[in-house]
């Protein structure tokens, strides 16, 4: 059951009946901001009263009179110039929290009419170790997909590994001249990411030296520009002083942003030339880049030795993925990654080229979009083909063996210019029916306000982040237990540590605006008090440990026929605040935002409890009637909470 959803269907038929176009009046159909104005708010009379020319108060009475609410609603309250209040009958709450009570589902139905999505997420480019960035595609995707499943949607999640590109001619230049064979016999993964990492460091080099001059002539141009603007004559008139001087702050800050680029950029190469060792290498490998280049078209083109070579290290590389994988608790249902569709791309291009929608430009093939700036190329003028072409022929592939009616890119928002076109030229190609999305993300910041990085400046891989995390979460667990908590022995302790150390980093991901840039903090992600997974995993835990300091059997209860009532205020919110779930995880799917849902359980659901919590004695409730529907109430609350984590991708403890 979905209150607002079930509100909005009562008062659907009288607004048809006045109006055209009843979806935008009925989004005006809202929970209350204040529950002085009663629990929902309809805010549609005014507006709809100047189009049929009526006095917004009586029309919104006349509304009211003619909707079907008394079985729901107290009598419904037209306050100021014509809002419509809405206060829901207690015993009307009643009713649902006892189906909620024996419902597996918390009472929150599947979606009338499913549909089937295509959920594109994770999709590391391996042959690289996995870094913080890979966490949030995968734990979004990983969001989305439970929730999809919840309410009824087919999701299909595909891991659509890059596992064909430019790092394969990497690890294969790396192979055929660094590799130490007894290394990569006892232990393959490491040494493949030691080669990888000797390749990377090579072409940063070479890359950092070709662009150090270029750097340095821009600054140079900067500069000049910004001492002319500053030792600008200066004018009386103010709007013309103003823009002056925007104009020197502007170039000010251009000049510094190129003076620390340069900084990095001569550090970069000074950790190269100024050891012998990594000097020597790189003037024995002064070839490096167009050298990669070539193991990766002799690998495309399927050279034997190349192919060879990569059938060999890819296992490996995969390997490697489904163990953080694992760690993660996150599956796929496919794992096609780009090798899957090389022999489709010259297909193509063909078909664009044959419907003519394709244009022959400098020797590449491009797409030519409206509204685009530049076209989408789908074959260079090598004849190589892009990772552009790779997306079109895995959108084909996927309408053809799912038909799905959604595909969603859980994807860095750098992408977004992609996306853009690959959508547009999807559309062109003739597949016009289907939802294609870019549920797009933000950069995870250091305390610097930079993208995270070690303190050696690399990436930061995924596999040491998690184990901090699980170690600070096991040193709380162990004050935790400290400090009187619920007493677990040094195993359990570890396995807790792990279940809320995995949770801490999941749920900090999510409970951020996806298109923000956030900022890791281990603290702030594991606190006990805040809107952290640790909190919630805590609040569902005190409710277990009640149940045991009881002696209560929650499940023997649930079926008793034991009822709640509401008869505190702060009952009554509580028993809102579960019933609103539903709506929460709807919400979640409008634009595939998950921190919809941890805002409900952290804003509306715990908030709630405290609040219940301080108000209303449950073990030492005045009478056992009182006792068994509050202890019933605490129970949905902990079901709430466990499933809505759950969908996060993230399990609770009996005891923490
Ligand atoms: N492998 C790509 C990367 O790491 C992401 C792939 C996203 N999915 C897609 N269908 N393009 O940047």
């Amino acid at each position: 059951m979905n209150i607002l959803a079930l509100l909005k269907a009562r008062f659907q038929p009288v607004l048809e009946s006045m109006s055209e176009d009843v979806g935008p009046l009925l989004e005006m159909i809202r929970p209350a901001g204040d529950p002085k104005f009663g629990d929902y708010q309809a805010n549609f009379a005014m507006g709809l009263a100047k189009k049929v020319g009526k006095n917004p108060r009586e029309l919104a009475s006349e509304i009211v009179a003619a909707t079907q609410l008394e079985d729901l609603c107290e009598s419904p309250e037209v306050a100021g110039p014509g809002f419509i209040n809405l206060k829901l009958r207690d015993d009307w709450l009643q009713a649902q929290l006892a189906a909620a009570q024996i419902d597996p589902r918390v009472g929150v139905e599947k979606a009338a009419e499913p549909k089937t999505y295509i959920v594109d997420y994770s999709s590391p480019n391996v042959a690289k170790p996995m870094h913080v960035g890979h966490i949030r595609s995968t734990v979004i995707g990983d969001s989305l997909c439970r929730t999809l499943k919840f309410l009824g949607h087919t999701a299909i999640s595909d891991n659509h590994l890059g596992d064909w590109g430019t790092q394969f001619g990497m690890i294969i230049y790396g192979y055929k001249n660094f590799i130490d064979q007894e290394a990569y016999k006892k232990a393959p993964v490491p040494e493949l990411s030691r080669i990888y990492r000797v390749v990377r460091g090579l072409m940063d080099y070479f890359d950092a030296k070709s662009a150090l001059p270029k750097l340095i002539e821009k600054l140079a141009e900067r500069t000049a520009e910004y001492e002319t603007a500053k030792n600008a004559p200066e004018t009386s008139d103010k709007a013309e002083a103003k823009k002056q001087k925007k104009e020197v702050g502007r170039l000010q800050s251009q000049v510094k942003e190129l003076n620390e680029e340069i900084k990095t950029t001569k550090k970069k190469i000074a950790k190269t030339e100024d050891s012998p060792q990594l000097a020597k290498l790189a003037e024995e490998h002064s070839g490096i880049a167009s050298a990669v280049l070539q193991e990766t078209a002799k690998l495309h083109s399927g050279n034997d030795e190349n192919i060879a070579l990569w059938k060999e290290v890819l296992p490996f590389c995969e390997d490697e993925i489904k163990r953080v994988y694992e760690r993660l608790n996150v599956t796929f249902d496919h794992q096609l990654g780009e090798s899957f569709y090389h022999d489709r791309l010259a297909a193509v291009v063909e078909d664009f080229e044959k419907r003519g929608l394709a244009t022959e430009s400098e020797g590449a093939t491009c797409v030519f979009l409206d509204g685009f700036k530049a076209p989408m190329i789908i074959r260079k003028r090598d004849g190589a083909f892009l990772y552009s072409t790779t997306d079109l022929a895995t959108i084909a592939y996927r309408m053809e063996t799912w038909k799905p009616d959604a595909i969603l890119y859980v994807v860095d928002f750098r992408q977004g210019d992609h996306f853009d076109k690959l959508f547009a030229a999807t559309r062109l190609w003739g597949y016009t029916d289907i939802e294609l999305k870019h549920v797009s993300f933000g950069t995870v910041m250091g305390d610097d306000g930079k993208p995270f990085k070690t303190r050696s400046g690399d990436t930061v891989g995924l596999d040491g982040l998690l184990d901090e995390a699980v170690s600070r979460a096991y040193k709380i667990v162990q004050d935790a237990s400290a400090a009187g908590g619920d007493t677990l022995e040094d195993a359990q302790q570890k396995s807790v540590a792990e279940t809320v150390g995995i949770a801490a980093l999941k749920y900090g991901d999510l409970s951020q605006n996806r298109e923000s840039d956030y900022k890791f903090s281990y603290d702030k992600m594991l606190a006990l008090n805040g809107n952290t997974s640790t909190y919630m995993q805590y609040a569902y835990a005190r409710v277990q440990s009640i149940f045991r300091r009881g002696e209560i059997d929650i499940a023997a209860l649930r079926d008793s026929g034991a009822k709640i009532t509401l008869e505190h205020p702060a009952e009554r919110q509580l028993a809102l605040a579960i019933l609103r779930f539903s709506e929460a995880l709807d919400d979640v799917l409008v634009d595939y935002r998950p921190n919809y849902l941890t805002n409900y359980l952290f804003d509306q659901l715990a908030k709630s409890y405290s609040g219940f919590f301080e108000n209303c004695p449950v073990l030492k409730a005045e009478s056992d009637e009182l006792k068994n529907s509050r202890l019933l109430l605490c129970d949905l609350t902990a079901r709430v909470i466990q499933q809505g984590l759950g969908l996060l991708g993230i399990q609770t403890v009996e005891k923490m």
